[in-house]
């Protein structure tokens, strides 16, 4: 089997479109199985990652492998392997989601038969069967997102990109979908997908590749870019509020560096190095008889990871874009 061999290979990888490197030098080792993701802000190269490596267009520089083939030598066969679901939806709006599936199957080979088995197996899947016989107009954008996967699956390919799978849906759909590609996971399929939001590559990936300006700019598990920047936050909440300033001077004492009081004056931020302090914190409050409604200590959100590494550029490019 290809369980040795890794589902994405890509060493010194650029492209550019005229003056511009959209990709300037990509490395990247993907084994088989799970989910990875690619993070970052409009214009970072998302895209034509995706498109280099789905064999839509074709590198400058640097070796592609996909499942051990080169796309560039042989992408009829990396082809055969993947399926790629763009940033914009490509099933036809005027018919139905099965006959959507069925001129998918068709053309992929598929006899009637064995297309009419696997256009219900991918709408039962897709939660999809109830509104099989409706045309594709009268779905919902997170309906139209699920359909356009199901197309993409119906060969069964052991290696899926997903550009964007959720930019554009609300909140609870973006919940079914992240359950649509788990279950994707589940049945030994590797995803690639794209995508702006940090609590999304959370969710899903076991690893994420935060990009920017054409270049991987981090390469870690969730908690470990969490941990690459370093400290530590303690948050706490005194009780009464005339306990603030002097809880405040307390944490000063231990803080490796500024202690924040939030405008209500209860609620007190600091950083920290280590998470003994937080048993510290809270013998030193008790025998100052300060009350303590909460204490925690957090690592830094991903978006705080996220800005630091990408920082406010990110945003101002694109708008320029
Ligand atoms: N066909 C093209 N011709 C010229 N420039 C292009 C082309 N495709 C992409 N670019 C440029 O390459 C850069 C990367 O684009 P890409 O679409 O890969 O970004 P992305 O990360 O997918 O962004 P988004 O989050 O907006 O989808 C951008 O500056 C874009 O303008
Ligand atoms: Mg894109």
């Amino acid at each position: 089997m290809r369980s040795t061999t890794a589902a994405i290979d890509v060493a010194g990888l650029v492209k550019t479109f005229g003056s511009h490197r959209a990709l300037d030098g990509i490395d990247l080792c993907v084994p088989a199985g799970g989910v990875v993701a690619v993070l970052g802000p409009n214009g970072a190269g998302k895209t034509t990652l995706v498109r280099v490596l789905s064999t839509l267009l074709r590198a400058d520089e640097g070796q592609v492998r996909v499942l051990g083939v080169d796309v560039a030598r042989d992408p009829t066969t990396v082809r055969s392997l993947i399926a790629v679901t763009g940033q914009h939806a490509s099933v036809d709006e005027a018919l139905t989601g099965r006959e959507n599936l069925t001129v998918f199957a068709r053309l992929l080979g598929l006899s009637r038969s064995a297309t009419r088995v696997r256009a219900a197996e991918l709408l039962e899947e897709f939660s999809l069967t109830d509104a099989a016989h409706r045309p594709v107009r009268t779905y919902s954008g997170g309906m139209r997102r699920r359909l356009d996967i199901a197309a993409s699956l119906i060969a069964r390919p052991p290696l899926v990109f997903l550009d964007e799978p959720t930019t554009g849906l609300d909140p609870r759909t973006r919940q079914e979908m992240w359950e649509t590609v788990r279950a994707l996971t589940a049945h030994g399929t590797t995803v690639l997908l794209t995508t702006q939001y940090l609590e999304e590559a959370d969710q899903l990936a076991s690893r994420i590749c935060v990009v920017d300006r054409g270049r991987i700019v981090a390469d870690d598990t969730p908690d470990g870019l969490k941990r690459s920047l370093g400290g530590l936050t303690l948050e706490l909440a005194v009780r009464r509020r005339t306990d603030g300033p002097r809880m405040c001077s307390l944490l000063a004492d231990v803080a490796d560096g500024d202690v924040i009081t939030a405008p209500d004056g209860r609620r007190l931020t600091a950083p920290v190095r280590d998470l003994s302090l937080l048993h510290t914190v809270q013998v030193r409050a008790g025998a100052a008889g300060v009350e303590l409604d909460e204490i925690g200590i957090r690592r830094p959100t991903l978006d705080e990871v996220f800005f630091h590494l990408t920082g406010p550029s990110g945003t101002e490019r694109a708008v320029s874009a």
